[in-house]
């Protein structure tokens, strides 16, 4: 499945990749990253395509998302999410209008 961030390809994804494990990647579109272990929250993205690919979000991320106060569908930690399966064609996020 292609990644896309911010409009950028960012390469193919497989199933049970982290994004956070690709951060250096990541960054180059644009994304901030600050702990990559779902505390600071300033990875912050909204996914545009591809959630049903995504794995639901840990109850770290739960956590992070409502103290923020980006709690909502849509709306996930970048560095939180993980690959659940390859069926999408697109995974699109974005951190930027
Ligand atoms: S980088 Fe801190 S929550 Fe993602």
């Amino acid at each position: 499945m292609k990644l896309i961030v911010n409009g950028k390809v960012i390469g193919e994804v497989k199933k049970g990749l982290k994004l956070g494990d690709i951060h250096d990647e990541i960054e180059k579109a644009g994304v901030e990253f600050g702990c990559t272990d779902g505390q600071c929250g300033v990875c912050v993205c909204t996914v545009v395509r591809g959630l049903e690919c995504v794995e639901e979000p840990s109850e770290v991320e739960e956590d992070t998302l409502w103290r923020i106060g980006e709690y909502d569908e849509n709306r996930r930690l970048t560095c939180q999410m993980v690959i659940k399966e390859e069926s999408c064609p697109v995974l699109e996020i974005k951190t930027e209008d």
